[in-house]
C-alpha cells in the first residue's frame, strides 16, 4: 500500500525528471512512496522521459493532459490519479529541497509533542528557511503578493504562496469541488476553498536556483492570481470571470459613446452609420481585451484571433436582440431606467455565456 504519493507538474522539464525521481528515493528510504508526473504535453517529451523511468520504477507514473495548460489544475488531476492517504505537490526543477519531505510526513502524523497537522507547507520565510540566490527586488515583490494574499485569505501561514505542500487526501477530498482551479498557486487556493480552516504546520527550506530549464511563470502568472484572489474574494456570488466581462461591457459603453459623438456630433456622419460604427468599434474593443485579460489563459493569436472575432460578433448580435427584446417588454409595465437595466442583464449574461461556451471555449 502507498502511503505518500507525490505529485510533480511538469512543462518543459525533461532534463530534470531523472534526477528528481533519484532524489526522491534517496529521501523517502523506508516510506512507501510514489511518484506521479502531470505533464501538459510538453513539447520537449517530458512525458516520454517519465515512462522510459516508469519502466525501470513502478514507483513512477505519467499522467499527460492533452491540449490543456495549468499548474493547480494538473496538479489536481494528479491527485485524483492516485488513492494515496497522503499527497504531497513539488516542482520538477528541483527548486524544492526534497529532503525536508519525511519531516513534513511526520509532522502531518503527528508526534509526541506536536498535534497532527491537515497541510504541512514547506516555508521560505519561516525561520531557517530561505530564497538561494534571489536579488532584493524579486524578493520584495515575492513578500508583497504573500501579504496581498493573507490579506485576502486568512491563512496563518508565513508562506501561502508556496508550491512546495503536503496534506491528507481526506482534507483535499472537502475542497476539490470548491477550488477556483485558476492560475498556479494551488495551496492557497485549497485553504480559501475549505469549509472550515484546516490545522497548518509549516517546515523551512531554502528556495533552490531552478536546476535546468526554464521558467513558466510570466505576466499571465500575476493575471491568474489576481483572477483567482478575485474568485475567492467575491466568487460566492458572482464568477471572477463574468465580474471582469461586465467591467469589459460597461468600457464598451464608454467606447461606444466616444466614437458616437467622434463621428455623429463633431464629424457630422449621418445617425445609423455613426451608431453602426460605434457599436462594431465597441465590440472589437470588448473582444480584444476580454481576450488579453478575461480569458488571458485561453488566448487567441494570429489567424485564431480573428476567428473568436467573427464568433463574438455574432454572438454579441443576438445579445443586442435579447437586450433591446427585454427591455421593450418591460418598458411600458416597470419604466424606462428598469426596462434598460433588464435589458442590459440579461444581454451581458447571454454573451457571457455564449461567448465562455464558444469564443474562449473552457477547456
Ligand atoms: N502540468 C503543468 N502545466 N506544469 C506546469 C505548468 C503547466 O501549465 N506550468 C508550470 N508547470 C510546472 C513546471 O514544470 C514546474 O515543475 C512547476 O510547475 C513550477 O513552475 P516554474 O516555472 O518552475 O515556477 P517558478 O519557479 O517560477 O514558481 C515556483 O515558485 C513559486 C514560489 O515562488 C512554483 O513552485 C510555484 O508553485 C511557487 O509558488
Ligand atoms: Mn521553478
Amino acid at each position: 500500500m502507498i502511503e505518500l504519493s507525490v505529485i510533480v507538474p511538469t512543462y518543459n522539464e525533461r532534463p530534470n525528471v531523472g534526477e528528481l525521481i533519484r532524489r526522491l528515493g534517496v529521501a523517502l528510504q523506508g516510506i512507501r512512496w510514489e511518484a506521479v508526473f502531470v505533464d501538459d504535453d510538453s513539447p520537449d517529451g517530458t512525458a516520454a522521459e517519465v515512462r522510459a523511468a516508469a519502466q525501470a520504477d513502478p514507483r513512477v507514473r505519467c499522467v499527460q493532459r492533452l491540449g490543456r495548460r495549468g499548474l493547480s489544475r494538473a496538479v489536481v488531476e494528479g491527485v485524483l490519479s492516485t488513492a494515496a492517504p497522503v499527497i504531497a505537490v513539488i516542482d520538477a526543477d528541483l527548486q524544492h529541497d526534497e529532503s525536508i519531505l519525511p519531516a513534513m510526513l511526520a509532522r502531518l502524523r503527528g508526534t509526541a509533542t506536536e498535534a497532527p497537522a491537515d497541510v504541512v507547507v514547506g516555508s521560505r520565510y519561516v525561520a531557517g528557511g530561505g530564497l538561494d540566490g534571489w536579488d532584493a527586488q524579486r524578493e520584495r515583490m515575492s513578500r508583497f503578493a504573500t501579504a496581498l494574499a493573507n490579506r485576502m485569505v486568512a491563512t496563518g501561514l508565513s508562506d501561502p504562496m508556496s508550491g512546495f505542500f503536503m496534506m491528507k487526501r481526506e482534507t483535499f477530498d472537502l475542497a476539490v469541488r470548491r477550488l477556483s482551479g485558476e492560475g498556479y498557486k494551488l495551496l492557497l487556493d485549497l485553504l480559501a476553498s475549505l469549509p472550515t480552516p484546516p490545522r497548518v504546520a509549516e517546515i523551512p527550506y531554502t528556495f533552490r536556483p531552478r536546476r535546468a530549464g526554464e521558467s513558466k511563470l510570466d505576466s499571465a502568472v500575476l493575471w491568474e492570481f489576481s483572477l483567482l484572489l478575485i474568485d475567492k474574494k467575491f466568487g460566492r456570488w458572482i464568477p471572477a470571470r463574468f465580474l471582469l466581462f461586465s467591467m469589459v461591457g460597461i468600457s464598451g459603453v464608454a467606447v461606444h459613446f466616444a466614437v458616437l459623438t467622434l463621428l455623429y456630433q463633431v464629424a457630422h456622419l449621418a445617425f445609423t452609420a455613426s451608431q453602426a460604427t460605434a457599436t462594431l468599434v465597441a465590440m472589437t474593443s470588448n473582444y480584444a481585451l476580454n481576450n488579453s485579460f478575461t480569458y488571458r489563459d485561453q488566448r487567441h493569436r494570429g489567424l485564431s484571433w480573428w476567428r473568436g472575432l467573427l464568433t463574438f460578433y455574432a454572438i454579441c448580435g443576438f445579445g443586442v436582440i435579447a437586450n433591446v427584446g427585454v427591455a421593450g417588454f418591460l418598458f411600458e409595465r416597470q419604466g424606462w431606467a428598469l426596462a434598460a437595466a433588464a435589458g442590459a442583464l440579461v444581454g451581458t449574461g447571454w454573451n457571457y455565456a455564449a461567448t465562455r461556451a464558444v469564443t474562449w471555449r473552457s477547456r
